[in-house]
């Protein structure tokens, strides 16, 4: 047995390493290599990103001696002259591609033009160089697709402009565009290096993208946090009502806010850092992804709210199968409701589609089990169910539309749908 060993003067990367343990037989008729990866990821709240007084950017690109980033349109209309100011204070030569990212535009195109632009255009990436990328969950996903293609794998700092990009979507895994009938069905896993989460940004998010962030918020609380969910409970309404305090002048409700950033973060990295490359099925964050990744698309929600809806479901099922009891499932559906996420859409009551979704995700997850993930024992705790039949898959359905018939708007969720639905 021979062991290929990592040398540091050799690396490639200040940020990747890996090595390989390389075995020949006694026969010499076959070699078997065993090898690993490492990498680092590192998410941090940072006050005022683009203030020059802020060192978190330039700690990164002054090394590097420039910055080649891309920059979601919107947040460049809003934010850009700040971004750029900020590298002109440092003396950091700064170049953007300045991207429209809409739902739509979450397709392998937009991801070529992407990597062209960095590859070719004038950028030409070394392989160790992290691009900066700056907005939210579609041009995550897009342009985290573009760097994990370019040169193979380039690193890239992630700074999340939206809630869903700060605290799910941005520091995930996770790249990716959409399929025809599935959403993120083709990608890589390829997290940051770093994400830098500011909430200060949030101020100048439309408030449907406020809301339908949240949502991953919720998700984490109901599966890992009792105590997060709690501060929903209490001050949920009150942080989307001030856009996690960025308005208004309330320094007790800005630290709430960093708790429930924290706190979610924290608990998002706990099982995914664990299980960066989706090498084992318990993945709690998956609570609300088995039926809305195919119900999504079709009722042309927003993904908060489809995943809301899922959660909101799935509590109910949970009940049926003496997973959780009643009072904790109506504290996740008025927590939701609170916010003004959807707990149900008609959508769901297609059982043709819900077991069609069932089979997709089986098959995803390997073949041998569902592996849906529902609140066990409590808010706070979960685990997996490994299948649902047809039988109590209708009858959850049943329930549930029965139980959200009784709410104003039958369950229906504040600004649920996407503008932009014509990927669908
Ligand atoms: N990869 C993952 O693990 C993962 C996890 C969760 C969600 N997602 C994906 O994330 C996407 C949803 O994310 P999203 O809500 O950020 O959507 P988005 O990227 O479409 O952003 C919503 C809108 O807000 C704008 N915006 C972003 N930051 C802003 C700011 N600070 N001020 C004003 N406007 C701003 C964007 O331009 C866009 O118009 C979905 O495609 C979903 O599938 C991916």
């Amino acid at each position: 047995m021979t062991a290929l060993r990592h040398l540091d003067e050799y690396a490639t990367s200040a940020h990747y390493s890996g090595s390989g343990h390389v075995r020949r037989d006694a026969e010499r008729r076959s070699v078997t290599v065993d090898a690993t990866f490492s990498l680092r990821s590192e998410v941090r709240l940072v006050d005022d990103v683009f203030d020059p007084a802020t060192p978190d950017l330039a700690g990164v690109y002054l090394p590097a001696g420039r910055c080649v980033a891309i920059v979601d349109a919107t947040v460049d209309r809003l934010h850009g002259r700040a971004l750029r100011a900020y590298f002109a204070a440092h003396g950091i030569p700064l170049t953007t591609m300045v991207c429209r990212a809409l739902e739509e535009d979450k397709v392998l195109g937009t991801v070529c033009r992407m990597a062209a632009f960095l590859g070719g255009d004038g950028c030409d990436l070394a392989r160790g160089e992290p691009v900066l990328v700056v907005g939210g969950g579609v041009l995550t996903d897009t342009a985290g697709l573009a760097c994990s293609l370019l040169n193979r794998r380039t690193p890239y700092v992630m700074i999340g402009t939206s809630v869903v990009s700060a605290v799910d979507a941005g520091p995930s895994p996770r790249t990716c565009v959409n399929g025809t009938l599935m959403k993120n069905a083709l990608g890589a896993y390829h997290p940051p290096v770093l994400t830098l989460v500011d909430r200060a940004l949030f101020r100048t998010l439309a408030p449907e993208h406020l809301r339908h962030g949240v949502a991953e918020i919720v998700k984490m609380a109901a599966v890992d946090d009792e105590a997060l969910f709690t501060l929903l409970q209490r001050h949920g309404r009150a942080l989307l009502d001030t856009r996690f305090a960025t308005t208004g002048d309330d320094p007790e409700l800005a630290g709430i806010a960093d708790e429930v950033l924290f706190r979610s973060l924290h608990a998002y990295l706990r099982h995914e850092g664990a299980n960066m490359f989706e090498t084992r099925q318990d993945r709690p964050h998956a609570y609300g992804h088995t039926w809305s990744p195919k119900f999504e698309p079709v009722a042309g929600l927003l993904h908060g709210h489809a995943v809301a809806v899922e959660m909101a479901f799935t509590a109910t099922l949970a009940t049926l199968v003496g997973w959780l009891d009643v009072d904790g499932r109506d504290a996740l559906l008025a927590v939701c409701r609170d916010l003004g996420l959807a707990v149900h859409h008609p959508v769901i009551e297609d059982l043709e589609l819900m077991r069609a979704a069932q089979e997709t995700v089986r098959r995803k997850r390997g073949g041998s089990a569902l592996w849906a993930v529902a609140p066990r024992g409590g808010l706070g705790r979960c685990d997996y169910l490994a299948e649902v039949e047809h039988r109590l898959l209708a009858e959850a359905v049943g329930r549930h539309r029965a139980l959200c018939g009784g709410f104003p708007g039958g369950g229906r969720g504040v600004g649920m749908y996407l503008r932009d639905a014509r990927w669908t």
